[in-house]
C-alpha cells in the first residue's frame, strides 16, 4: 500500500524527469534551429545568385554586346535573316539591328505597303538586300508553302518569330470571337512552330543558326481575362526553352532564344497611355 507520502514525490519524479525531456528536446530545439538557418542560408543564397547572374546577364546583353560589332553571318552561318511581323514594333526594331549588321532580310507580314516602305528604309540606312513577302499569318496551314518558295537557295543564319496578336481588351473567354481565337493559335503559336520547321533543317546542315522567339511576361501564369494571349505565349516560351535544350545544350549547334518582354511601348499597347507612354519600365523597342 504506498503511503500518502510517496505521491509527492512521485510528482516530483514527473517533474525532473518533464525538466530533463525538456531539457533534452530544447538542446535538440538548438540542432533544429541550426539546420533551419543553414537552409535558410542556402535558400537566400540561391536568390541571391540568381539575382547577380540575372543583372550580369541583363549587363552583358543590354551594355557589353553593343561595344562589339557582331558578325551574324559568320557565326551563325548565313547571309539572311527571317523576321515574322516586321513592319512595326519589335519586328522591325529587329530588322534594323540585323541590318546594322549587314544581314540580308526576309521580310514577313501583312500590310505591303508597310513592308515595302521598310524594305526601302533598310535598303538606304544599311545598303542590304531585303526580300518582301506578304502573308496574314491568320490564314494559317495553307500559307507556308508560299513562304517556303521565297527562303529556297538563301542561306539562313537568324529566324525572328516576333509576329503575334493580342485581345483588344481584357475579356471573359465566352466572349473571345472565334476569330480572336483562331488568330492566337495561327498568329502567335503555329506561325513560330512552323516557320521553325521550315528553317531548322537548313540550319542544322551547317550546324549554326540562331531562332528568336518572342514570348511575353504574360507566359509566366495563367491571367485571367487575358488567357488565350497568356497561353499562347506559354507556348511560344514551352517549346522555345525546349528545343534550346535539344539544339544548344544538345551541342547541335544552334541558340534558341527566349525572349519574355514586359510592356514595350507599341501599337500592341496603344489600348492605354499608361502601357503606351514610354517610361523606363515601357520601353520603346529600339
Ligand atoms: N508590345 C508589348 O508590350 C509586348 C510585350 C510582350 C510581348 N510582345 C510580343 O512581341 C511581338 C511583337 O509585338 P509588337 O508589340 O511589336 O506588335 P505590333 O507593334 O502590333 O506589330 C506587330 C507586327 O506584326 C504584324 N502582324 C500582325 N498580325 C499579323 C498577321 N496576322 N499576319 C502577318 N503579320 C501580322 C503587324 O503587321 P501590320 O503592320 O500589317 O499590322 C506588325 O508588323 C508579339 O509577338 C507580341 O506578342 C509584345
Amino acid at each position: 500500500m504506498p503511503s500518502i507520502l510517496s505521491v509527492p514525490v512521485r510528482a516530483l519524479g514527473t517533474v525532473d524527469s518533464f525538466g530533463m525531456l525538456f531539457s533534452q528536446y530544447s538542446s535538440n530545439f538548438k540542432t533544429l534551429d541550426d539546420i533551419l538557418a543553414v537552409i535558410g542560408l542556402i535558400f537566400v543564397g540561391r536568390i541571391a545568385l540568381s539575382a547577380v547572374w540575372n543583372i550580369c546577364v541583363g549587363i552583358r546583353s543590354m551594355f557589353w554586346s553593343r561595344l562589339w560589332k557582331k558578325n551574324f553571318e559568320k557565326r551563325y552561318g548565313g547571309k539572311w535573316a527571317v523576321v515574322t511581323g516586321c513592319t512595326d514594333g519589335i519586328g522591325k526594331a529587329y530588322c534594323h539591328e540585323l541590318a546594322k549588321d549587314g544581314l540580308n532580310i526576309v521580310l514577313i507580314s501583312r500590310s505591303m505597303d508597310k513592308l515595302n516602305a521598310v524594305a526601302e528604309e533598310l535598303k538606304s540606312q544599311h545598303g542590304v538586300e531585303t526580300e518582301v513577302v506578304q502573308a496574314n499569318f491568320v490564314e494559317g496551314e495553307t500559307l507556308y508553302p508560299r513562304i517556303d518558295k521565297h527562303l529556297q537557295g538563301k542561306e539562313i543564319s537568324v529566324l525572328i518569330n516576333n509576329v503575334g496578336v493580342m485581345i483588344s481588351h481584357p475579356k471573359y473567354y465566352d466572349e473571345v470571337t472565334d476569330f480572336e481565337m483562331w488568330s492566337h493559335i495561327n498568329v502567335n503559336m503555329a506561325s513560330m512552330a512552323v516557320m521553325t520547321k521550315l528553317i531548322l533543317p537548313g540550319m542544322l546542315k551547317k550546324n549554326k543558326g540562331a531562332i528568336v522567339n518572342i514570348a511575353s511576361i504574360a507566359a509566366t501564369g495563367p491571367i485571367p481575362l487575358l488567357g488565350i494571349y497568356a497561353a499562347s505565349k506559354a507556348f511560344v516560351e514551352f517549346l522555345s526553352l525546349s528545343m534550346n535544350s535539344e539544339y544548344y545544350w544538345g551541342h547541335r549547334g544552334i541558340t534558341i532564344q527566349t525572349v519574355t518582354p514586359a510592356y514595350v511601348s507599341t501599337n500592341m499597347t496603344s489600348f492605354s497611355k499608361w502601357t503606351h507612354t514610354p517610361n523606363p519600365a515601357t520601353p520603346t523597342p529600339a
